[in-house]
């Protein structure tokens, strides 16, 4: 069998998984290495990015943050414009054209905020594959509107009531399921995270992002200092980043849900000496694990950063020294997302949010002739119910009164 390009990024990544999902791994592995050099493959993708998903998306310079930041240019990449509102969806195209090149017709997906799991429903309906997807109770309850979506576009939505309910647990059940069902089913994970070829293959997938930036920024004479985005998981940020991380130039920042603050249960921050190495879910990273190695609770604003774990190649990266991390707490990010709207006339999702102000922080310390690009990973139209309560809390409550007594 052909060889990906890692198994591990330095200590971390790997395979670590029940003997039982070694031979769908091993497929999986040898079908991407295949698809990836196949011209008709990656035609057919790129076709779908143009088409279907609204590639590329803009890149914007943000005049008016700039001008009052007043330090380096920033530009924001639209990744929110992509169709179902985040970068989520480019990984969801690739690896659902790879499920139907491998003939499998029932694709599993687990979601914590809900991207992932709208972007997996849509692409399955657009490309006529059986869609489950496995979601926390609390997330469901979270991410309501999600939910609704999902199903909309034909998927089933399995409440999970294992755990704490969120992200994690649903993991565990789409591993579960694909254990019992890999003949026919693709388990499309959502991050660049999980054992190996997970991390390599997400990755791949959203480089489209980096790649696009590249040649946008070169268009416009260009040369970033700065790259800044969120890490839930890290597939948005390798995307991102990919073209860049061999190079030494430009800085790249991770930015990480600093939630309440620093103390136990309040925030998933791993990186900058609060994750501990360990293994969970099939794959060696940071994560945030207790004294007895069982994996700690978290808390986030944005349902899409409130992961335990970060993707192995992120951990490694950050541990050379190529990526740089920082956290935004929930407070920022509220307050990030409404200065970009009333600024820019741009609506971060949560998640970019946290990126956001970190990006306008670097810039205040830069200088005019250099440049800030911020990922917009997603926008946040789909945060309605978390922001509008965080920020308008009664006039929230009383339209939703309202709307329920009209019932
Ligand atoms: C808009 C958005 N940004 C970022 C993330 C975090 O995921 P990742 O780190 O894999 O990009 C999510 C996850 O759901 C998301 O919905």
């Amino acid at each position: 069998m052909k060889q990906l390009y890692n198994d591990f990024f330095g200590e971390f990544g790997g395979r670590y998984v029940a003997e039982v999902l070694r031979s769908p791994l091993d497929e999986l592995e040898s079908a991407f290495v295949d698809a990836l050099s196949d011209e008709a493959f990656m035609r057919e993708f790129h076709r779908l990015l143009a088409s279907y998903v609204g590639r590329p998306t803009p890149l914007l310079h943000a005049e008016n943050v700039t001008r009052d930041v007043g330090g380096a240019q920033i530009y924001i990449k639209l990744e929110g414009l992509a169709a179902t509102g985040a970068h989520k969806i480019n990984n969801a195209l690739g690896q659902a054209l790879l499920a139907r090149r491998m003939g499998k017709p029932r694709i599993i997906a687990e979601t914590g905020a809900g991207q992932h799991g709208v972007a997996t429903a849509a692409v399955c309906a657009k490309l006529g594959l059986q869609c489950r997807v496995y979601m926390g109770e609390v997330d469901m309850r979270r991410q309501k509107p999600n939910v609704f979506w999902m199903e909309m576009y034909g998927a089933e939505v399995v409440p999970v009531t294992s755990g704490a309910r969120t992200l994690k647990d649903a993991v565990n059940e789409a591993m579960r399921d694909w254990s019992a069902n890999f003949a026919d089913t693709h388990y499309l994970l959502g991050s660049a995270l999980g054992p190996s070829p997970f991390p390599d293959m997400v990755r791949e997938f959203q480089s489209v992002i980096g790649t696009e930036v590249v040649s946008q920024l070169s268009a416009l004479g260009v040369r970033p200092t700065t790259l800044v985005t969120c890490v839930g998981g890290g597939s948005n940020a390798m995307g991102f980043f990919s073209p860049y991380i061999h190079e030494t130039e430009p800085e790249l920042i991770g930015v990480e849900a600093g939630g309440r603050g620093p103390a136990q249960g309040d925030h998933a921050a791993r990186m900058n000496g609060l994750g501990t190495p360990g293994i969970v879910q099939g794959y060696r990273s940071l994560f945030l694990l207790d004294d007895d190695g069982q994996v700690m609770p978290t808390h986030s604003v944005s349902a899409g950063l409130d992961y335990p774990g970060v993707g192995p190649q992120l951990a490694h990266l950050g541990q050379t020294g190529r990526v740089r991390f920082e956290r935004a707490t929930d407070s920022e990010a509220l307050e990030g997302l409404q200065y970009f709207a009333r600024k820019e006339g741009v609506i971060f999702a949560l998640e970019s949010a946290h990126a956001g102000m970190v990006a306008i922080r670097r810039a205040k310390e830069l200088t005019p002739d250099e440049a800030v690009v911020i990922n917009m990973s997603g926008r946040g139209d789909k945060d309605l119910f978390i922001t509008a309560r965080e920020l308008d809390a009664e006039r929230w409550k009383e339209f939703l009164t309202r709307e329920a007594a009209s019932l």
